[in-house]
């Protein structure tokens, strides 16, 4: 695994790309299965697939994670943001969420369909992916987890006050995540570089979540400034 620098419209047109291909690849033969992150840094991928001339009716999608306690109508749920960032604007098959309801299912959803194709995934500046905060193990499922003070800060930009901040949510787990065929990590911004560093070519550690990504037969990192 190593890192690949570029700019931001690059690598989030690159990505558009791949998913675009396996997307229209599916019309003929299995359901594309994309595992799909929020967070402000895979904005743009989706606001290219929004753009694209893509037939998404044979892929089925898996959002990472969600907050404990905000509803699709809440303008910082995680629904909220892919049904208006992407999802009312193409024909996808269906949309997955692991929400209250759901989450106790969602591994067997996933392997019940055959498993993510593609999983796009953001890193969270103490080295999170989803909301896997550090210190959680390489086996944990898809649950409901506390989320750290930093994380709470880092998320507080979305919200009119960190009060408002969700305290918990629901997430994949490392092992639901590293059991996707493929997956994309996408890192933007100064701030990301030294934890994507750590992730990258650090130790393998449970304290830098990221850092397991290093196991997977076929990761692709890319970071923009
Ligand atoms: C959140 C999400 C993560 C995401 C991270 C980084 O905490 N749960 O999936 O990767 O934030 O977000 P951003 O891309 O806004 O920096």
């Amino acid at each position: 695994m190593r890192i690949r620098s570029n700019t931001y419209q690059k690598v989030s047109h690159q990505i558009a790309n791949y998913i675009h291909k396996k997307a229209n690849d599916s019309i003929n033969g299995e359901h594309f299965i994309l595992g799909l992150a929020t967070g402000s840094t895979p904005h743009q991928i989706y606001e290219e697939l929004k753009s694209m001339d893509i037939d998404f009716s044979r892929t089925i999608t898996f959002n990472l994670d969600e907050y404990v306690g905000l509803n699709e109508n809440h303008p910082q749920s995680y629904k909220y943001f892919m049904n208006k960032g992407l999802f009312k604007s193409q024909n996808f098959h269906s949309n997955n969420f692991p929400d209250e309801k759901l989450y106790p299912y969602y591994d067997s959803m996933i392997d019940n369909v055959g498993g993510i194709d593609i999983q796009i995934l953001g890193i969270g500046t103490n080295g999170h992916i989803a909301f896997n905060e550090p210190g959680t193990p390489r086996d944990s499922k898809t649950r409901i987890v506390d989320l750290t003070e930093n994380t709470i800060k880092d998320n507080s930009r979305f919200f009119d006050s960190i009060d408002e901040v969700p305290t918990q949510a629901m997430t994949m787990g490392i092992n639901t995540i590293m059991k996707s065929k493929a997956i994309y990590l996408i890192a933007q911004g100064k701030h990301k570089k030294e934890i994507l560093e750590r992730a990258v070519y650090g130790e393998i550690t449970p304290e830098v979540p990221a850092s397991f990504l290093q196991e997977h037969p076929n990761c692709e990192v890319f970071y923009s400034d």
